[in-house]
C-alpha cells in the first residue's frame, strides 16, 4: 500500500493507470474509517478485479463544512485508518492537505476580488435544495467541488458512495452525468450497527445514553415502512406520528423528516410503499441523518 500526500503524485500515478488500461476503483473518505467504508472498498475492488487499483482518499473537506459546523472537531486518527485500509487490501490512500487541494484558499468572502486564491466551485442547483442541502446550505457545493477535483485527480473507472448519504449520492450521480465526468458511479447499501444505527464517524460524538438513543432514527424508519405496507398515507400525519415517536427518546431532537421520490427527490403529499424516508436527528450537537426506501 502506498500513502500519496500530493496531487500532482497522485495524477502523475492515475494517468499511469490509465494508459497501462489499468482500471481504477475509488472511494472518497472523510477518514476515521469503519466498517462502512471497508464495505465501500470491498466493493470497488470487486468492481476492478485484481488487476485493478483501489485508491481511498483520506480528506477532511473544509468547504462542505459552515463556520458554525465541526470541522476542527471532525475525528481524525490517519494511523489507525492507514492500518485498516491495508487490512481490506487498500493499493493507494491519497492524504492531501488543505494547501495542496485548495491552494491560496482562504474564506469565501475574501476569495471575491482576490485574483490569486482558489474561486471555482461546482455547484448542483436542483436535488440539493431540499433536506440536507436546506438545512446546510454550503454543504452540497463543498462536496460537489472536492469530488469533480478528487475525480480529476484520480481519474477513476468506478467510484463507490455510501447509501447513507443518499441524497449525496444523487447529486455525485446527476454531477457526473451533467458533466460528463467518465465514471460510473455505485451506491453501496447503508452498513448498520447489531441495534440498527447507521454507522458514521458522527457516532463518536455521542455519549452513553445519547448512543442509546440515537437507534431511534432506525426504529422510525421501520415504523414508517410498516405503516405503508398496505396503504398509502398522508405525508404531513405520518410526520406528526414520527416526531411524537422520536420525541419519545428524551436527548432526541428532530430536525427534518421528508418523504420524497427517490429519483427527483421531491417531497411526496401522499406516502405509500417505494416513497424514500430521510431523517435528521439531533443528539446534543451532534447531527445524525439516516434513510430508506419505504
Ligand atoms: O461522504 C463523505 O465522506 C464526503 O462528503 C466526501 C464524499 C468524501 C466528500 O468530502
Amino acid at each position: 500500500m502506498r500513502i500519496v500526500p500530493k496531487v500532482a503524485a497522485m495524477q502523475k500515478l492515475a494517468r499511469r493507470w490509465k494508459r497501462a488500461g489499468v482500471k481504477i476503483g475509488f472511494v472518497p473518505t472523510m477518514g476515521y474509517l469503519h466498517a462502512g467504508h471497508l464495505s465501500l472498498v470491498r466493493e470497488a475492488r470487486q468492481r476492478v478485479g485484481k488487476k485493478g487499483v483501489v485508491v481511498v482518499s483520506i480528506y477532511v473537506n473544509p468547504t462542505q463544512f459552515a463556520p458554525t459546523e465541526d470541522l476542527a472537531q471532525y475525528p481524525r486518527d490517519l494511523k489507525r485508518d492507514l492500518k485498516m485500509c491495508h487490512a481490506v487490501g487498500v493499493d493507494i490512500v491519497f492524504t492531501p492537505s488543505d494547501t495542496e487541494m485548495y491552494p491560496g484558499r482562504q474564506n469565501r468572502k475574501s476569495e471575491i476580488g482576490n485574483r490569486k486564491s482558489f474561486s471555482t466551485y461546482v455547484v448542483e442547483e436542483n436535488l440539493g435544495r431540499g433536506m440536507e442541502g436546506a438545512a446546510r446550505p454550503v454543504h452540497f457545493c463543498g462536496v460537489t467541488t472536492v469530488v469533480a477535483k478528487l475525480f480529476n485527480l484520480v481519474l477513476p473507472d468506478v467510484s463507490v458512495f455510501g447509501q447513507k448519504d443518499f441524497q449525496q449520492a444523487a447529486i455525485i450521480k446527476r454531477m457526473v452525468s451533467d458533466l460528463n465526468f467518465p465514471v460510473q458511479i455505485i451506491v453501496a447499501p447503508t452498513h448498520r450497527e447489531p441495534d440498527g444505527l447507521a454507522m458514521s464517524s458522527r457516532n463518536k460524538y455521542l455519549d452513553v445514553e445519547q448512543r442509546a438513543q440515537a437507534v431511534i432514527l432506525f426504529h422510525a424508519l421501520q415504523a414508517a415502512k410498516n405503516a405503508v405496507v398496505k396503504k398509502s398515507l398522508s405525508a404531513a400525519k405520518l410526520k406528526e406520528d414520527l416526531r411524537r415517536f422520536i420525541t419519545a427518546a428524551p436527548l432526541a431532537r428532530l430536525d427534518y423528516i421528508e418523504f420524497f421520490d427517490p429519483e427527483t427527490l421531491l417531497p411526496v403529499a401522499q406516502v405509500k410503499r417505494g416513497a424514500h424516508m430521510a431523517l435528521a436527528v439531533y443528539f446534543g450537537k451532534t447531527r445524525l441523518i439516516d434513510n430508506a426506501q419505504l
